[in-house]
């Protein structure tokens, strides 16, 4: 469908589709059809993106000089027009590609026209959530830090604060505090450090690629590229418009990040029990019962627990749209839009709800913890060492310690309740210095090897991630 504008004495773009159209959509299947409801979330990239190709096309003498200032001046007003509210597409303009092409003949007139030479739908959306994608990837990296200069933050003020370690969530040997949260430390450097590598995935471009086939137009695909700070571009043009591989690198990036933070979360949950009671929740971060007054509830973490389900559900929705598609686009890739979109923001959230919980949303309760590290056997394997360093092979020292470990429980009793006589009754040459080993605090410290919890290896790495964060303590 067509229609003449009298005052420009053109054809306007007021249809989207060439002549061959006669009737309009179905009013439901332009509503079923159109990503504008969500991909109005690109305007930002589709002007950028739009502006380097009106640039490239200047440069190989595709369109003038003047040609291009015209452009980019109406797709600066657009912008404007945009924050101020006077450019608000509707439904009919079905995508953010069209939205704009549209208002710019608007503001402009036949000049607008010539935007589209050498491009296609096809490369530009491909470019748009590129561009999108790698400037949320630097946001959320940010993030990440936060989280771990609010962990790091914790971790220096719980040098010497002692937890009970588990495994199987049975107590296994006791821990400095710090110790435990560098762990999460690591497990989010090792996000960043995959964010990074998806990045370098997302950063080519498919700009020029055009509708599948590259185009006869005389343009310059590394000009926009340079222009868009793309690192390279794609080297074939089907599988320019055709992978959405970063879009899936990104959502399982992204359900890495959710896995650490809910196992996190997980811990602090049971921590703020009042079995555990490690952790105090802050006012800041919790939330009461409607109906039980004396309860303080960790939404927080729980919400973060409870959200890694929609990320993980998109990193399944992804795979499962592209995989039988044939090349190169098809309408579904615009599918990958809301599950990124949705991605990046519970991500980007949850990242930063963790971080102010850290900040300011617990108290870990150091009474509480070094009372619970006192009152169990976590330090049966150190007795086996001290046996060990006796020249007792340390299967019999095992076993040995599992009697003594078995007495006690009989007496009810701890093992450094045990009077010298009675551990000599387990072995004669236990000394005086057995009593010093049992001290939880000896327990920690002597666990030196790299990467162990001993406080001196632990201060180690408190200070090399506070150079690495260029923090003050
Ligand atoms: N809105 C579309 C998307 O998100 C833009 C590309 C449309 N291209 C096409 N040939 N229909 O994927």
């Amino acid at each position: 469908m067509i229609s003449l504008d009298i005052k420009q004495g053109i054809l306007a773009l007021t249809e989207t589709w060439s002549d061959r159209f006669d009737e309009g959509l179905n009013p439901f299947i332009e509503r079923f059809n159109a990503s504008i409801a969500f991909d109005i979330a690109l305007l930002e990239e589709d002007l950028n993106g739009s502006i380097a190709h009106a640039r490239m096309l200047a440069k190989c003498g595709v369109i003038t000089d003047q040609e291009a200032t015209d452009l980019e001046r109406g797709l600066e007003q657009i912008r404007k027009q945009f924050e101020c509210g006077e450019f608000q597409p509707t439904v009919s303009d079905e995508d953010i590609h069209f939205a704009v092409e549209k208002r710019l003949i608007d503001l402009l007139g036949p000049v607008a026209k010539k935007l589209h030479t050498g491009r296609s739908r096809n490369d530009q959306v491909a470019t748009d959530i590129r561009l999108w994608l790698r400037s949320q990837i630097d946001l959320l990296d940010i993030d990440l830090e936060r989280f771990q200069k609010a962990l790091l933050n914790q971790a220096q003020s719980h040098l010497y604060t002692l937890i009970p370690g588990y495994t199987h969530l049975q107590r296994a040997q006791p821990l400095s505090l710090a110790h435990h949260l560098l762990a999460y430390i690591e497990m989010i450097q090792r996000d960043r450090n995959r964010l990074h590598d998806v990045r370098a995935r997302v950063n080519i471009s498919p700009l020029g690629a055009a509708a599948l086939a590259g185009t006869s137009v005389t343009i310059d695909r590394r000009e926009t590229a340079k222009i868009l700070d793309f690192s390279s571009i794609y080297l074939n043009s089907l599988d320019a418009v055709s992978d959405r591989d970063f879009a899936v690198e990104f959502a399982a990036a992204a359900s890495l990040i959710l896995v650490h933070l809910s196992r996190l979360s997980e811990e602090v949950i049971f921590w703020a029990s009042e079995e555990f009671a490690f952790v105090c929740l802050t006012d800041r971060c919790a939330t009461g019962s409607s109906l039980m007054p004396q309860k303080k509830n960790p939404d927080v973490p729980e919400l973060v627990r409870g959200k890694c389900g929609r990320v993980f559900g998109h990193l399944q929705g992804l795979l499962t749209m592209i995989k039988g598609l044939p090349l190169a686009y098809n309408k579904d890739f615009q599918e990958d839009k809301e599950a990124l979109f949705d991605t990046v923001r519970t991500t980007r959230d949850c990242v930063e709800a963790m971080s102010i919980l850290f900040e300011e949303g617990l108290e870990f309760c150091s009474d509480r913890l070094a009372r619970a590290v006192e009152s169990d056997f976590s330090n049966a394997t150190d007795v086996a060492d001290y046996l060990v360093a006796k020249q007792v092979p340390f299967r019999d020292a095992y076993q040995m310690v599992g009697r003594v470990v078995k007495h006690c429980l009989q007496e009810g009793i701890l093992l450094r309740e045990l009077t010298l006589k009675q551990w000599q009754n387990f072995y004669p040459g236990i000394e005086e210095d057995i009593y010093e080993k049992l001290a939880p605090n000896q327990v920690v410290a002597s666990r030196n090897t790299e990467g162990g919890t001993g406080f001196g290896r632990v201060q180690e790495q408190l200070e090399s991630w506070s150079i690495r964060f260029g923090s003050q303590k």
